[in-house]
């Protein structure tokens, strides 16, 4: 199995380019399920979870063609002549339960495995179904798998999200647009890459507007098109990188990006004392010169601090002249990457759903785990400024959501290899 050595103590310069959203291109593949006319994604990451719902695709019946380094994916559901989607596939990839929205409003019919258990807490789809079920959708759950049935077609429904989900809301739009009349869901996520959804559905001849608020209105249509559609860039890859000259020095170019999507983020990296410059070129990025600050956070739906950029930033604030606190209110047990850091002398207590870490002066690199994506990429930052190597194994995790992570770094500077 693949792992990841990285010797800290390197300052990083140069620029880097910010691919294409992991989380906006999971939510528009299954788009293509609307349609039986070819949608058509550029700018698309080329990584492992995207594999896999290409894989789940095909396996109703789609043809995808994966160009230009997989950069651009082709999709055609002409004829969908499955609706099961493995629990094989769905327990790799959560994002497996937004197939069930769009094959519901096309064909009528899914059954999709249950997700099951997940490494950053229970993650239930009760609220897919919640909504699913309020635009008349019967389901039954069977052996593991939901049964799904809408025979003589979805209805519009007026529907209010006990609380925020970026999938829940994702999975009702794309349902919405084929169903019967109108529907308006509140308490919506609005997260970039739902209304990077609806700009593709809009371009496909769905009727939506609201897209990016808490309330979204949706307006049936009997049939969509197909389109090209260019998926946003991935503002989480994006703060991930914000953090490497942050932990390991240096200055750093972040192409084409701006703060606009991720201004909680940007706050909070200033506070610590980074530097960020927006220009034409980008965002420039550049270490403090006097220490990092400590700062408190708190992850929360958007446009507050984004729980995917929590164990990146701990990874800051564990070289802190203070005391922080981050508290998780997204997702119970997402500081498995505490342990794995505490190994290499960082100071951190848990408890319950925050994690008050004291700053020290320095880490030692160490063997650590990677236990999911984002937790896997905290160790390859805090191990910029580590002492001597670390070596970081179960890297599949972070092909799930990096693409070309140890080339991005290794052409800023790190000292990084894969063996
Ligand atoms: C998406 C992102 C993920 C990110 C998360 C929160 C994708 C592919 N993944 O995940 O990277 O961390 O948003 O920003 O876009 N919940 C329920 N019932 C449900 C659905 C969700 O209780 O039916 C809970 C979850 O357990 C979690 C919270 O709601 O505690 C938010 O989850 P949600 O926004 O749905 O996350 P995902 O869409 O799975």
């Amino acid at each position: 199995m693949d792992r990841i050595i990285v010797k800290g103590g390197a300052q990083v310069s140069g620029a880097l380019e910010i691919s294409g959203a992991k989380n906006a291109c999971l939510a528009l593949m299954p788009a293509a399920l609307l349609t039986d006319e070819p949608l058509t994604l550029t700018n698309a990451p080329d990584l492992t979870d995207i594999t896999t719902m290409v894989d789940l695709l095909r396996s109703f019946g789609c043809e995808v063609a994966a160009l230009k380094n997989n950069s651009v994916i082709a999709i055609s559901a002409g004829l969908i002549n499955n609706y099961l989607a493995e629990y094989d596939i769905v327990r790799k990839m959560r994002a497996s339960i937004l197939v069930l929205g769009p094959l519901l409003a096309r064909v009528g019919q899914a059954t999709v495995s249950l997700p099951g258990g997940c490494a950053i807490g229970a993650r239930p789809v009760d609220l897919h179904l919640k909504g699913l079920e309020a635009m008349g959708a019967e389901l039954n759950l069977v052996d593991g798998y939901i049964n799904a049935n809408a025979k003589s077609g979805l209805q519009g429904a007026n529907y209010e999200f006990p609380s925020v989900s970026v999938g829940a809301t994702e999975n009702l739009i794309m349902a919405a647009t084929l169903a019967k009349g109108s529907s308006c869901f509140k308490n919506c996520a609005r997260e970039p890459e739902v209304v990077d959804l609806c700009n593709c559905l809009k371009s496909m001849g769905a009727k939506i507007s609201g897209a990016g608020t808490s309330e979204i209105l949706i307006e049936g249509v009997s049939r969509l098109s197909g389109t090209t559609h260019k998926v946003i860039s991935d503002r989480i890859e994006l703060g991930t990188y914000m953090l490497v000259p942050a932990i390991a020095g240096g200055t750093l170019l972040l192409k084409g990006a701006t703060k606009k999507t991720l201004e909680a983020f940007t706050l909070k990296l200033e506070e610590t004392g980074a530097v960020i410059i927006e220009n034409e070129e980008g965002l420039l990025v550049s270490g403090s010169q006097s220490g990092v600050e400590p700062t408190n956070i708190i992850t929360e739906p958007y446009p507050g601090f984004p729980t995917d950029l929590q164990a990146q930033m701990m990874a800051l604030l564990i070289f802190s002249n203070g005391v922080s606190l981050l508290e998780e209110k997204i997702f119970e047990n997402r500081f498995m990457h505490a342990p794995e850091l505490m190994r290499m002398g960082a100071n951190i207590e848990l408890d319950g759903g925050t994690a008050k870490v004291t700053g020290v002066k320095k880490i030692k690199g160490a063997p650590v785990m990677a236990t999911d994506l984002r937790a896997s990429v905290s160790l390859i930052l805090a191990a910029l400024a580590a002492e001597g190597e670390t070596v970081i194994s179960r890297v599949y995790h972070l092909d799930r959501g990096y693409e070309r992570l140890e080339n991005k770094l290794f052409s800023c500077g790190v000292d990084i290899r894969r063996v």
